[in-house]
């Protein structure tokens, strides 16, 4: 059974949720670089191995990013999920666990990559917002995308309600996509 680990630096409702979907492999590692992630609570109680691998210990990116591969690495992962994991892996770290990265962006890439994606959306003043599944390279939210699902912006809305529809969508379609890499 493909071997699958989790990245997460919060709350980890993505990584809760593909939990407990029924995708066809095992979760084998929740790791985090933030030690107070609520997400790694949510893990231990699901019986799930978790780690820590705090950047802040580590003098450079590529430091932190060495320790992280080779904590990884341990598991032999077949797959790797960036869940609200709040770093930017380099070429180095992705050319060990190449074609293996997926991420979950709440924003219809190529639109607002990067953070605050839905207060930038209600700057734009878009009436369709979204969120998007794509495949991880160096470049920032810009890999190729897999998957994505769209929702209206309507009038009312602003950042938290969007926030919270872009949410629910995100726990429809991250499984699709983990489902579809292990079908290949
Ligand atoms: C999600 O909106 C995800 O798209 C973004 O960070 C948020 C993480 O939420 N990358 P959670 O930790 O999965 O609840």
């Amino acid at each position: 059974m493909s071997k699958i680990v989790v990245l997460i630096s919060g709350r980890g409702s993505n990584m809760e949720n593909l939990v407990c979907s029924d995708i066809p492999g095992k979760f084998v590692l929740v790791a985090s670089n933030n030690p107070n992630a609520d997400g790694l609570k949510k893990a231990k109680n699901m019986g799930i191995r978790t780690a820590v691998v705090d950047h802040k210990t580590f003098s450079s990116r590529q430091d932190f990013d060495l320790a992280l591969a080779k904590k990884l690495e341990e598991y032999e992962p077949d797959l790797i999920l960036l869940a609200g994991f709040m770093r930017v892996l380099s070429k180095k770290f992705l050319s060990r666990f190449e074609n293996k990265v997926l991420n979950i962006h709440p924003s219809l890439l190529p639109a607002f990559p990067g953070q605050h994606s839905h207060k930038q959306a209600i700057k734009k003043g878009v009436r369709i917002h979204g969120c998007t599944v794509h495949f991880v390279t160096p470049s920032l939210d810009a890999g190729p995308i897999i998957v994505q699902s769209a929702i209206p912006v309507n009038p009312e809305d602003d950042e938290k309600s969007l926030a919270k529809k872009v949410l629910e969508q995100e726990h429809q379609i991250y499984p699709i996509a983990v489902k579809w890499f292990l079908e290949k």
